[in-house]
Parts: C-alpha cells; sequence; structure tokens
C-alpha cells in the first residue's frame, strides 16, 4: 500500500475528574488526512485545508510526530501528509491531538505496523507537546485505542482501556472563541490540598467503575471536577450556565472539554444528547456567542481508514 486515508476523531481529555490522564474519543467529529509514501525521505505536509496553521514540518503537530516515529523506524523512504481539518484549533476537543495521531497510525499502517498502538502514543505526545508544551496523552491515546482510556502512568507510560456503556452518548458545544491549551495550563495551580484530593480520585475511581459497570448513575455522580474547572470555567463565558441547563435537560454531567472552551456532557441515549444539545445551545443564543454543536456517540474503534 502507497497511500492511505484516514479518519482521524475528536475527543475529549480530562473528562471532568481526570486531569491529563483520562480521555474519549467522539464518533461522527474528526478531522480527514491522506498519508503517501515517498522516495524523498523526510515529511511534507503538501496540503492543509480548514484551519490556518503552519505547514513547515517542524512547525506541524503532524510533522513532528511523524518524525519522531521516522527516527525509530528502518523505512529508508518519506511521506507526504494531506490534513483536512474538520476540527478548529483550540476548540478543545483534540485538534491538534487529531492531527498528531493520524499521521503516525496511517505511516504505521503504510509500513505494514511495525509499531504497537502504545509506541504510536509516544510520537504522537511530541505532536503535543510541540502544541501545548506539555507531552500529555490524554487526548492521544483515545484517538488511538478508541473509546475511553486511562493514562494510569506516564513514566513508564501505562494506558488503560476503558470499557464504553454502549448507550453512552456526547454533546459538545463550542463557544467561538479560542482558547489555547498552553494558555489555560499556565493559569492553573501546581498544588492542591489533600481535601480536594480525597474528592478527585474518589471520582476518578467512580467514573472508571461506572463506565465499567454500565451503571450511569454512578457515572453521572463522578463527572466532578474540584481542581481545574472552578480555575478554568471563568475563561469560557456562560460555563455555570450552560453546566446548569444541561443537567435540567437530562444530561448525566456536564464539564470543560480538555482545555476547553468547548463544553461537554455525557447522556444516556441520543435522544437526551439532542435535548441538551438544545439547552446549551438556548444559552449561548441568549448570551449572543455563535457555537458549533455536535452530539455524538462514543467512537469505540479509534482511527479508522476511509475510502
Ligand atoms: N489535559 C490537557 C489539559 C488536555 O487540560 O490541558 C488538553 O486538551
Amino acid at each position: 500500500m502507497e497511500e492511505i486515508k484516514v479518519f482521524c476523531p475528536a475527543t475529549i481529555a480530562n473528562v471532568s475528574c481526570g486531569f491529563d490522564v483520562l480521555g474519549v474519543a467522539l464518533d461522527n467529529v474528526g478531522d480527514t488526512m491522506v498519508v503517501r509514501k515517498t522516495q524523498e525521505k523526510g515529511i511534507r505536509i503538501t496540503k492543509l485545508e480548514g484551519q490556518d496553521l503552519p505547514m513547515e514540518t517542524l512547525q506541524n503537530v503532524a510533522g513532528v510526530a511523524g518524525l519522531a516515529l521516522l527516527e525509530k523506524s528502518d523505512y529508508t523512504g518519506g511521506f507526504e501528509i494531506e490534513i483536512y481539518k474538520k476540527i478548529k484549533a483550540g476548540s478543545g476537543i483534540g485538534s491538534s491531538a487529531a492531527s498528531s495521531t493520524g499521521a503516525v497510525w496511517a505511516m504505521n499502517e503504510l509500513l505494514d505496523r511495525p509499531f504497537t498502538t502504545l509506541e504510536l502514543v509516544k510520537f504522537s505526545m511530541e505532536g503535543e507537546r510541540l502544541a501545548s508544551g506539555v507531552a500529555h496523552a490524554d487526548n492521544v491515546a483515545p484517538a488511538l485505542f478508541g473509546g475511553f482510556t486511562l493514562v494510569r502512568s506516564y513514566d513508564p507510560l501505562d494506558i488503560i482501556p476503558i470499557h464504553t456503556p454502549s448507550d453512552l452518548h456526547a454533546t459538545v458545544i463550542h463557544p467561538q472563541i479560542e482558547v489555547k491549551t498552553s494558555d489555560s495550563r499556565k493559569i492553573l495551580k501546581t498544588n492542591i490540598t489533600l481535601a480536594d484530593g480525597i474528592k478527585q480520585w474518589g471520582n476518578v475511581g467512580g467514573l472508571i467503575a461506572g463506565l465499567f459497570t454500565e451503571d450511569y448513575d454512578l457515572i453521572g455522580r463522578s463527572l466532578e471536577d474540584h481542581i481545574v474547572e472552578p480555575v478554568r470555567s471563568i475563561l469560557i463565558p456562560g460555563f455555570n450556565q450552560v453546566k446548569s441547563e444541561a443537567l435540567k435537560a437530562g444530561a448525566l454531567g456536564c464539564g470543560i472539554s480538555g482545555s476547553g472552551p468547548s463544553i461537554f456532557a455525557f447522556s444516556k441515549g441520543i435522544d437526551t444528547a439532542n435535548k441538551v444539545a438544545t439547552a446549551m445551545k438556548e444559552v449561548y443564543k441568549n448570551i449572543g456567542i455563535d457555537y458549533d454543536v455536535h452530539v455524538s456517540k462514543i467512537n469505540s474503534e479509534g482511527i479508522k481508514t476511509i475510502q
């Protein structure tokens, strides 16, 4: 195979209680990429449509992640990459992760899969390092594995795929402002109290247990963030109102998607997820802020080949 076209899913990182460790992939929101082998060594981004992002290999997350793979590979040729972005940069649903994982996943397929998914996560994390200054894995892991993932440890890297309840749906609203992950990380406190830690890891355990046992109520009760949301939510206009309207409309829980400004909610069933979308939209209509909204099933397979 000389060329491959792939769908790279959007992802919700943190999932409220799991800052930098939990993430989940969406099913019908994502980018498309075409990757082809070339005789010329190295990586070239030959097309980038949909967003105004750098095309120089070393300035582009797909380029940097791809180079991390090439460095560990015996392959003597190179790759050309075309990126068709649907995910807006700075929206909080894993735009950079979609590009970096799409590049390395496609390259691995074209080379007949010399690398494991865990190794692909490591290469993709170099793209995240370029985008946000920190090589976090909570967007790239679910994009590559599909479903929910837990980064149990960064050193050594240990990713645990988590069972996805079949009727779980996500609603994501993106108020049209841009928040750079690097900026929204700078405002975080670097110390937490023991009391907050206790609440937070209780919820992480509760969420994981709820996902494995398909206990929707427990999932909802565990979607709480006592550490990051109180700080970051001030960057998101209407956050508290969106959250309370989403919960009133029947959402199990609601929080900031990744580093924001997108806000996500989980619901049991598509009908409730659609009602939640309507309730969230109403808030921004009233405030007068434009938005994009997505309602999606959880993507259980991760990046995939498309025609
Ligand atoms: N865990 C990262 C953060 C995700 O919240 O900064 C960024 O998408």
